[in-house]
Formats: C-alpha cells, structure tokens, sequence
C-alpha cells in the first residue's frame, strides 16, 4: 500500500517537473494560489476568492442558458419555461444562475465590508478599492438587467421602476432612460438593450476589470500581510541569531575542553 502511494506521488511529481520544464505552469500556479494573508481573520480574506468562483460560475451558466434563451416579447418567458421543463439539467442550470447571483451579491458584499474594515482602501490599495466600487455597481447592474430578461411580470414592472429612478439622474436623466428603452416606451427594442447589456457588454468590461483587480492585489499583497509577515519575519532572524551565538559558545567551549584533555 505505501509503496504503490510512494510511487503514485513520485510519478505526480514528475508529470509536474515535465510540466514546469516546458510551460513554468506549476510555479505560475503557485504563485497565484499562495498570498500571504494576516493571521487575525484569515477566513474572511477568502471571501474575494469565493466572489471569483461565484463569478465564474455565472459566466458559465449564463453561456449555457444562451444555448436556449430567446431575446424577443414573444419568446423570452416561453423559452425559459422551456429551459425549465423540458431541457436535460436546465432546471438545476438555471436555478444555479438564478441562486448564484443572489448570492454573489451577498459575498461581494461582505468581501466590500471586509476590505473597509480592515482598512484595505488606504494607500497604496485606493486604486484597488476604486475597481472594486465599479466591480460591485456592474455586478449589481448585471443582476438588475437579468432580472428583466425573464420578461415576466415581475421583471417587466422592475425594469419600469428602474428607468423611474434612472430619469431623475441629473443632466443626463432623459438621456439615459431612452438609451435604456430604445425609445419612449418599454418594448421590443428594450429587450434587445437588455439583452446586449446583460450578455455583452457588462461582462466585456467585467471581466478585463476583474484582471486588473487581481494585478493590482498581486502588485501590493494583502493589506496587513506585509508588516505582520516582516514583524515574523525579525523575529525568526533573532532567533537564529542566538542560535547562531549559542551553537558559536558552544563550540568554543568544546575546543577549550578538548584542548584542556590535550
Ligand atoms: C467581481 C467582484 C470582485 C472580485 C472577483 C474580487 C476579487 C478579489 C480577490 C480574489 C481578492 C483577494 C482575496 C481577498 O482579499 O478576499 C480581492 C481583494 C480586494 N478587493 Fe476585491 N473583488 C471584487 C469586488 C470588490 C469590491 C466590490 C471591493 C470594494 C469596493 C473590492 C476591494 C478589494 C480590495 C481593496 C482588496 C485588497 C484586500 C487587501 O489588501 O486586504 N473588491 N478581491
């Protein structure tokens, strides 16, 4: 038993030495997938990873409900009634879609509030915080227009109460709810808009940002990290420094003694 483990690990080991020697794939991975994080509260720093999966989880529902989604009046609502009832796993694709962007807004928002509280928005992670504020406004607008592109009741009538609130922005009010409708009313070509802001353009600029966002945290380290690791990090230097003059003494003492019994 241990020899055939022994043996199963030796050979994973050198698919991996194979790998890194022709791609560097296992240090690039090791890389991303250790940053040191402060000790007080370590759990609560995997709440941006946990945003990443639930985002990548949704990227991949959403291509496949796509397969089947249908952006006309006539047809929205019956093809997810499709979806639902007559595609293989389409209940459980579309429920994961529906339920993870409920609870992808919930985790942004507490990766939000732990990034505040433990002052991640101070220099020099400002540029951090402020992709993350654009972040959780397009996550929050892609939530809002998939809820309308059920085209139902409910998403009809939250869509009218959006372009309420939107056409009292100043300046560009107007402007921006016959951009969002198409025209002056809700209808078909509101649909399209929807559809092109849900499916195109907000995860084009998504998903670019996200990187940046990833950059910039590699480029600074977690907030905290740095001083609690440096602070470790001098204290282990003292300690092989007495290690050091202990095994220096000890070994002084050692030749006096021998040279003594000389
Ligand atoms: C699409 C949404 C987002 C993704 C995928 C994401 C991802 C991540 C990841 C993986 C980390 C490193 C792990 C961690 O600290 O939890 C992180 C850190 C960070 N995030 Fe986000 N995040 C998102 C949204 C936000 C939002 C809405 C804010 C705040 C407005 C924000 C601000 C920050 C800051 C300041 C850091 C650095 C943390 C530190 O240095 O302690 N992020 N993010």
């Amino acid at each position: 038993m241990t020899r055939i483990r022994d043996r199963m690990a030796e050979r994973g080991r050198d698919v991996a030495d194979w790998l890194e020697e022709r791609t560097r794939l296992v240090s690039f991975m090791e890389k991303q997938l250790y940053e040191p994080t402060p000790r007080r509260g370590m759990w609560l720093y995997t709440l941006g990873s946990a945003t990443l999966f639930l985002i990548t989880i949704q990227f991949l529902t959403g291509i496949l409900l796509l397969f089947y989604y249908v952006p006309t009046t006539k047809d929205a609502w019956n093809s997810i009634y499709y979806i639902m009832h007559h595609v293989y796993f389409g209940q459980l694709i579309r429920g994961m879609h529906f339920w993870g962007a409920n609870l992808l807004l919930i985790v942004i928002g507490l990766h939000m509030i732990r990034t505040f509280l433990s002052g991640s928005y101070k220099p020099p992670r400002e540029m951090n915080w402020v992709v993350g504020v654009a972040l959780i406004i397009l996550v929050s607008l892609l939530a809002f227009t998939g809820y309308a592109l059920r085209w139902d009741q409910e998403g009809f009538y939250a869509w009218e109460v959006g372009m309420k609130i939107a056409s009292y922005t100043p300046l560009i009010g107007a402007w921006a709810v016959s951009l969002l409708l198409g025209g002056d009313t809700v209808g078909p070509a509101t649909l399209s808009r929807l559809f092109v802001f849900h499916v195109w353009l907000m995860p084009a600029i998504l998903a670019p940002l996200i990187g940046v966002h990833l950059i910039l945290l590699r480029l600074h380290g977690e907030f905290g990290a740095a001083f609690e690791y440096s602070e470790r990090l001098a204290k282990l230097n003292k300690r092989k420094q007495y290690e050091r003059m202990e095994e220096y003494f000890a070994s002084d003492e050692e030749e006096e003694e021998s040279s003594r019994g000389e």
